[in-house]
């Protein structure tokens, strides 16, 4: 199958599963567990939506590895699928419209597609290597040419105690000198909105695997740059992502406050 191939798979799975959540949220769902913290929730339809989605996977490509984060590491093989079902949960438990479906799929290590359905916002990205981010048959670009004094700035906060004070820290340090920040609740949906020029920028400590991959191919394939401190890739440490020249300005800002600790 080719990137195109991959990505037109995936959107019809992260569409189908978007629906099936829209359809059976119910205006208050329930958390069904908690993980690293007790602000970090799972509900049954997170569950309900990875299940799904490997369901579809196996139906379609039944030797393919997945990575999903309710589920985990299955299979191996040379294509893998990075999941996350529901990106940003605490948005879908309290009704904010910034919750996504994040699918992408990778052959030998490397991204070749990625969709996220931001499904409040009726919105689906979706991305191929070499092949351009779309939104509604737009083709996107990230803002370039934005100077760090000017630039909206999306980032968010782990779940961990310790770790928030760390990132609130970084924060004081950083608002004085960009235009703004925002904290959306979606890793996935910032991504894109760096890809469609929303913001002009997005960095946090914490984000998974499962949270940027498929934003990431979004934004890059914007035109977008992003990595990890110090010439990393994106990695839990650190993601940051930036059009070229803003990725390094704010790359050097944040280098000397350190935000890859945790206390
Ligand atoms: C979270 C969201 C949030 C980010 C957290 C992630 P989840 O994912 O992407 O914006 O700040 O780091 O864990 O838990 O809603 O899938
Ligand atoms: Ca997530
Ligand atoms: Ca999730």
């Amino acid at each position: 199958m080719t990137p195109a191939d991959f990505a037109a798979l995936a959107e019809e799975i992260a569409r189908e599963t978007g629906d099936m959540l829209k359809a059976k949220r119910p205006a208050r769902p329930e958390v069904l567990q908690t993980k690293s913290s007790p602000t970090d929730v799972v509900t049954a339809l997170d569950r309900a939506a990875e299940e799904l989605i490997r369901m579809r996977i196996k139906q379609a490509r039944p030797g393919d590895a997945v990575l999903g984060e309710e589920g985990g590491a299955t299979g191996d093989g040379a294509v893998r699928w990075i999941v996350d079902p529901i990106d940003g949960t605490v948005n879908f438990l309290y009704g904010l419209p910034d919750w996504a479906v994040s699918i992408a799929v990778e052959v030998d290590g490397v991204a070749v597609a990625g969709v996220v359905n931001v499904v409040p916002r009726g919105e689906v990205f979706t991305a191929s290597l070499g092949g351009g981010a779309w939104l509604a048959g737009e083709r996107l670009r990230c803002n370039t040419g934005v100077p760090l004094a000017g630039a909206l700035v999306a980032t968010g906060f782990g779940y961990i105690p310790a770790r928030r004070a760390v990132q609130a820290q970084v924060l004081a340090q950083l608002v004085p000198q960009v235009r703004d920040v925002r904290r959306g609740g979606s890793c996935a949906s910032d991504l894109c909105s760096v890809a469609a020029g929303r913001v002009d920028a997005y960095y946090e400590r914490g984000p998974e695997h499962w949270d940027y991959a498929a934003g990431g191919l979004i934004a890059t394939e914007a035109g977008a740059v992003i990595g990890g401190l110090n010439g990393k890739p994106a990695n839990p440490g650190l993601t940051l992502c930036a059009s070229p020249g803003l990725f390094e300005e704010l790359h050097d800002l944040l280098v000397p406050l350190d935000p890859e600790r945790d206390g």
